[in-house]
């Protein structure tokens, strides 16, 4: 089959990870007979320095007319004195606003392969881990009203909170189906005793719950949350929250896995389409080094054609050929331990096309 895949590479770490990922792909087109037809278009930060805009209309159009899009990551020091709706994160924003990516999936995996790169107790992870952030995507602080206006102490900038009923039972429900094909666990994650958004998010989702009797649901306020993730995190099967708390605990989970270079992630509307990037940043203090793990970005890949492209066995591929490489005990800095093989981003890219 022909894929059409939109391919952003970014800022900072995003072009190295995608290169590596585009020759993935490019293994996994030749062994199964595919062919994945890459566009590489402007966002963020680069997009700023050859256009003026973080999202050009012309990559969002082009995003439109793909079957997927396949992101690096964007941002860094040079723009981040830029006006709020200026900067490379707003282009991203864009994106997921005006792709309709209301759901965001971030499976939190440990690879027992890593156990040593993770730095809780062994006895807190036992064999692995295996946890799916279900991170609302379009709503939420992220997209309500901002802005500055004078107050009684000077100036006063705001941020607004808003969830409506629809927003919530779409990513409620869709958390119970993937919890169906898991543990049976949802626990969701708000401030319901303070937040008025959050009071509605609860009560919506123990409402769509109802329609999943075979599904344990659990409310938890987002401070335990944190801090139940690394005292005891194997209670934990599918997490379902807000945009704002399911960045900050996608970041906490990602460490759970040895590194936040190792986990990927799918945004989704309606259909099949998607767009798929890493959960980490440009990491401006290690870009253009040839130190970054291209794992999270391959692993996306993975995610792209399973979920969009229904390509089941070739996502396998990749996630074993990922697998071998890790057992094989080739590593990069971030999840290097004693005695393992430290390798840059484009020896892990080259040995992960090789087991492919
Ligand atoms: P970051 O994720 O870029 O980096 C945090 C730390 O993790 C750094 O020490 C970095 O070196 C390390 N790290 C991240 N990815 C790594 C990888 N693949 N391999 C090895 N180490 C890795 O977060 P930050 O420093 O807070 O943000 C830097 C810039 O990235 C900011 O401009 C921010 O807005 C942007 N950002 C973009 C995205 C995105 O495009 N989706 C996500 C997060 C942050
Ligand atoms: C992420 C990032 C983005 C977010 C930023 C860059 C807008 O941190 O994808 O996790 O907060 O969603
Ligand atoms: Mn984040």
């Amino acid at each position: 089959m022909n894929y059409k895949i939109a391919v952003l590479p970014g800022d900072g770490i995003g072009p190295e990870v995608i290169e590596q990922t585009l020759l993935v792909l490019e293994k996994v087109g030749q062994k199964f007979g595919h062919s994945f037809q890459c566009q590489k278009l402007l966002a963020g930060g680069c997009a700023i320095d050859a256009t003026g805009s973080p999202l050009p209309e012309e990559t969002l159009e082009a995003c439109k007319k793909s079957d997927a899009v396949l992101l690096g990551a964007v941002g860094g020091p040079k723009w981040d004195n830029l006006p709020g709706d200026k900067r490379p994160e707003a282009g991203l924003l864009g994106l997921r606003g005006g792709l309709g990516l209301f759901a965001n999936l971030r499976p939190a995996l440990l690879n027992k392969e890593l156990r040593d790169a993770c730095p809780l107790r062994p006895d807190i992870i036992g064999e692995s881990l295996d946890i799916m952030v279900v991170r609302e995507l379009t709503g939420g602080i992220y997209f309500g009203a901002r802005g500055k206006r004078d107050g009684k102490m000077g100036q006063e900038a705001y941020d607004t909170e808003t969830y409506s009923v629809g927003e919530v039972e779409r990513i409620a429900r869709l958390a119970f189906e993937i919890a169906r094909q898991r543990s049976k666990k949802v626990t969701s994650v708000d401030k319901a005793n303070v937040l008025e958004s959050s009071r509605l998010w609860r009560e919506v989702v123990t409402r769509v719950a109802r329609d999943y009797p075979d599904i344990t649901l659990e409310h938890m306020y987002v401070d335990n949350a944190a801090m139940q993730l690394v005292r005891n995190p194997k209670q934990f099967d599918v997490i379902v929250t807000t945009n704002m708390f399911g960045d900050i605990l996608s970041d906490e989970a990602s460490m759970i896995t040895g590194s936040i270079g190792m986990l990927p992630s799918a945004s989704l509307g309606e259909g099949a389409f998607g767009l798929y990037e890493p959960i980490h940043g440009s990491a401006p203090d290690i870009a253009g080094q040839d130190k970054a793990n291209p794992l999270a970005t391959i692993l996306s890949a993975a995610m792209m054609l399973r979920y969009t492209m229904k390509l089941e066995e070739e996502a396998r591929a990749i996630e074993a050929a990922v697998n071998q490489v890790l057992e094989e005990g080739y590593r990069t800095g971030d999840i290097m331990s004693p005695g393992k093989k430290l390798v840059g981003t484009s020896e892990m890219g080259r040995l992960v096309v090789e087991r492919i």
